[in-house]
């Protein structure tokens, strides 16, 4: 199996609250509401693992979750016992993020998340995979070009892989042609992702579709997390 347990490790604030970084790990991006916590819950198996909401703005910290991690870990966050070597060869860690573009969210709190998420692009050693949340009956909006961009200018490329996930993909959309695109998103939205991504430097990401309430897209999304558990 691919993943036998998960656990949460810590919410983080700011780069000094992050676990340190001793393994490889993958970020959950994207707008409020795009279905990050419920893709998290969908890959690891577990219902509510990664807490979800009708309403945006639900999550409001780095969560951090350690998967495939050996049971001591538990304890050792749990009780402040220091059994040590908890790592196993194929931990790494998921991290879901707080969502941008949430009007409702206070400006500061929205500013304190930006400026996180731009250091911790740029500072994060172990970042092995970014998966960016677009919505496929939506597709991008300006506020995710604008992430785009940031990811093309901060990431190292050779060391972080940068993948676009279409979420919510079970719901049914108008004019998708399955011969111009590979699943349920209109031709307008497929036209302006890609379009999107060019613009922003970032045409050579993959694009993964997938559904949370359907499974759509697991094994493939899980060909992205495996490169995070190979450090
Ligand atoms: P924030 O934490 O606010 O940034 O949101 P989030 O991106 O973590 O979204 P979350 O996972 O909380 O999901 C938001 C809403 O979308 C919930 O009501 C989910 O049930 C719904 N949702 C998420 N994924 C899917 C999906 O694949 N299909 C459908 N139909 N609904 C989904
Ligand atoms: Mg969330």
């Amino acid at each position: 199996a691919l993943v036998r347990r998960t656990v949460f490790v810590t919410g983080a604030v700011d780069l000094k609250g992050c676990p340190s970084p001793d393994r490889g790990e993958c970020a959950f991006i994207g707008r409020s509401n795009v279905g990050k916590s419920s893709l998290v819950n969908m890959l690891t198996n577990r219902k509510s693992l990664a807490f979800t909401s009708k309403t945006p703005g639900k999550t409001q910290q780095f969560n951090y979750f350690a998967v495939n991690d050996k049971p001591e870990l538990e304890r050792q966050i749990r009780y402040g016992d220091d059994v040590g070597g908890s790592k196993d060869r194929d931990s790494f860690y998921i991290v879901d993020l707080p969502g941008f573009g949430f009007a409702k969210v206070p400006q500061k709190q929205r500013q304190q998340w930006s400026d996180f998420m731009e250091e911790y692009f740029a500072k994060r050693k172990n970042l092995k995979v970014v998966f960016h949340l677009i919505d496929a009956r939506h597709g991008p909006t300006e506020e995710d070009g604008r992430i785009m961009q940031k990811v093309g200018n901060l990431l190292d490329s050779n060391k972080t892989t940068y993948v676009v996930i279409l979420t919510k993909a079970d719901k049914n959309v108008k004019g998708a042609d399955s011969e111009k695109n590979p699943g349920k998103v209109s031709n307008k939205v497929w036209e302006k992702l890609l379009e999107t991504m060019k613009a922003n430097k970032v045409g050579y990401a993959p694009i993964v579709l997938t559904s949370a309430n359907t499974r759509l897209g697991r094994d493939e999304v899980w060909k992205y997390l495996r490169l995070a558990a190979e450090v």
